[in-house]
C-alpha cells in the first residue's frame, strides 16, 4: 500500500505549477529572453493568460483540437494526441507538453513563433500582452 501511494505521488509530482518569478527565471535559463526578438515579459504574460503557469493545464476547442501545457500549444498543428489530424511540427505525443520536463514544452514554443505568425499564434498575447507595459511580470524576479 505504501509502495502504492508513492507512486501515485511520482505520478502526480509530474505536473507542476510555477509561480511568476520561477517560470521568468526558467525560461531565461533555456535561452527565452530575446529569442526571436520576444521579451521575456512577453512569455511570462503569455503564459500568465493561457495556463496561469500550470503544466497539466488542457482545453478543448471547437474545432475538436486540444491545447496542452504551460504554452496551451494547440494539437492540429504541433502535437499529435492520436485524434484528428494534425501538422504535429513539433514532432511530439501531445501529452509531454503536460510535465515538468519543460524543456519540450519550450523547444515546442520556439518552434512555433519561427513560423510566420511569430508570437500572434497565441490569442492570449494578443488580446493581454501585445503593446502593454509588461514590466510587472518580470518586476522582482531578479531576471
Ligand atoms: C502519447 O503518450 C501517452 C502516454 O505515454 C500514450 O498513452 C498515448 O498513446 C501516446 N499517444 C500517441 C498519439 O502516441
Ligand atoms: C511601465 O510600468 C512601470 C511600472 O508599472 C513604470 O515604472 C514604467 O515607467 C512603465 N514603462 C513605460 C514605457 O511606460
Amino acid at each position: 500500500m505504501r509502495c502504492l501511494v508513492f507512486l501515485l505521488f511520482v505520478a502526480l509530482a509530474n505536473a507542476r505549477v510555477y509561480t511568476r518569478c520561477e517560470w521568468a527565471r526558467v525560461l531565461k535559463n533555456y535561452g527565452m529572453d530575446g529569442y526571436h526578438g520576444i521579451s521575456l515579459a512577453e512569455w511570462v504574460c503569455l503564459s500568465q493568460w493561457e495556463s496561469s503557469y500550470n503544466t497539466a493545464a488542457i482545453n478543448h476547442n471547437t474545432d475538436g483540437s486540444t491545447d496542452y501545457g504551460i504554452f496551451q500549444i494547440n494539437s492540429r498543428w504541433w502535437c499529435n494526441n492520436g485524434r484528428g489530424r494534425t501538422s504535429n511540427a513539433c514532432h511530439i505525443n501531445c501529452s509531454e507538453l503536460l510535465t515538468d520536463n519543460v524543456g519540450v514544452a519550450i523547444n515546442c514554443a520556439k518552434r512555433v513563433v519561427r513560423d510566420p505568425n511569430g508570437i500572434g499564434a497565441w490569442v492570449a498575447w494578443r488580446n493581454h500582452c501585445k503593446n502593454r507595459n509588461l514590466s510587472s511580470y518580470v518586476a522582482g524576479c531578479g531576471v
